[in-house]
């Protein structure tokens, strides 16, 4: 019973921060007539999904019918907060769920019904929800300035493939004022990239390459090279290129640092790896979700060694690797 309704709750998620939900109650609790006369949707509708974010923890209810935030509401669906994590949430009635529902039909095919693996059809997608998927990497790219721990005073040059709004460039660039990065993404979504960059005021301290990943001149001797959530939407084979790539880019002793979902070495989960690697055979012609000892086996192929997972504030550790 619970799995019949479980497309329900990010659907609910959505309408409540459409309608500004979360971002009315940061003020204080509200009844779910104060809620209308500020949000201007529907008694009905404020009131149904507003028990049900109660049900679901998302709210709180006192005896006089007042709704508040839970602790975790006010960190993550507030829309001024850093962790706002919401933007995600809006990808699902008009992006996510659409493919989702013709998975009868892949799961024949084998094959999705519109790919995003390719700029013609991914641009657009990745155009809007680069800048949606921020919070989510942020605290893992803080993680790994941490971990790398650059010297003071040293130029640090930094390769961010697959940049989206630029957060593991951005991150590294902010903890060192001698760190240069080069960002690699399509052209559609270089822009977006270049405004999230001069947002954070580093707009000096950064270069862009607009192309394909398998097209693009990465350049040399780079310290780092990073590579967040692009992998699993490669595939397998590209990946494997990829890494290669990255490795003649990266100078003697370099990084790469890896974000992915990971799955266990026997693919029986983790649940999100596992689900994710649905949405990739939904939204990619050869994406998957991959484990530590695949990832690592295609690092040692590369070149790279001491293949290591580090412990980050995100839904999988990373994986790190030394070019000798
Ligand atoms: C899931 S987003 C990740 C963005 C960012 N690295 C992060 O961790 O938030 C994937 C990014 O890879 C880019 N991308 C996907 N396939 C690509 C390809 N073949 N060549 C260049 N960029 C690609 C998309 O435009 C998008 O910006």
């Amino acid at each position: 019973m619970q799995f019949a309704w479980g497309y329900a709750p990010p659907l609910v998620l959505e309408a409540a921060i459409r309608h500004r939900v979360f971002d009315l109650l940061d003020s204080g609790p509200k009844t779910v007539q104060e809620l209308h006369t500020e949000a201007g949707a529907s008694e009905r509708g404020l009131a149904a999904i507003a028990n049900a974010l109660v049900a679901l923890d998302f709210l709180a209810k006192d005896n006089q019918g007042r709704y508040s935030l839970t602790p975790e509401s006010a960190a993550f669906l507030v829309s001024t907060k850093p962790g706002f994590h919401g933007g995600l949430i809006g990808h699902c009635s008009q992006h996510l769920i659409p493919k989702w529902l013709r998975l009868n039909e892949i799961v024949e095919t084998g094959q999705p019904v519109e790919a995003v693996n390719e700029e013609t059809t991914g641009g657009d997608f990745f155009e809007k929800f680069v800048n949606d998927i921020f919070p989510m990497s942020y605290p893992a790219a803080r993680a790994v300035v941490q971990h790398l721990n650059f010297k003071a005073g040293a130029p640090v040059r930094v390769l961010d493939l697959a940049a989206g709004s630029g957060v593991w460039g951005i991150a590294l660039a902010q903890s060192n004022e001698q760190v240069r990065v080069t960002a690699v993404d399509w052209p559609r979504v270089i822009p977006v990239t270049k405004n999230t960059v001069a947002r954070f005021g580093l707009s000096d301290r950064f270069s862009f390459v607009e192309g394909d990943l398998q097209q693009a001149d990465f350049g040399k001797d780079y310290a780092v090279a990073t590579l967040g959530h692009i992998l699993h939407s490669e595939g397998e084979q590209r990946s494997r290129e990829l890494l290669a790539k990255t490795f003649e880019a990266l100078g003697s002793g370099g990084t790469i640092v890896i974000a992915e979902f990971l799955a266990n070495a026997d693919r029986t989960g983790p649940v999100n790896a596992m689900l994710f690697a649905v949405n990739m055979l939904v939204a990619t012609e050869s994406g998957n979700t991959f484990s530590f000892e695949e990832i690592s086996s295609w690092l040692r192929e590369a070149g790279f060694v001491n293949a290591r997972t580090v412990e980050s504030p995100g839904p999988s550790p990373l994986i790190l690797a030394t070019k000798p």
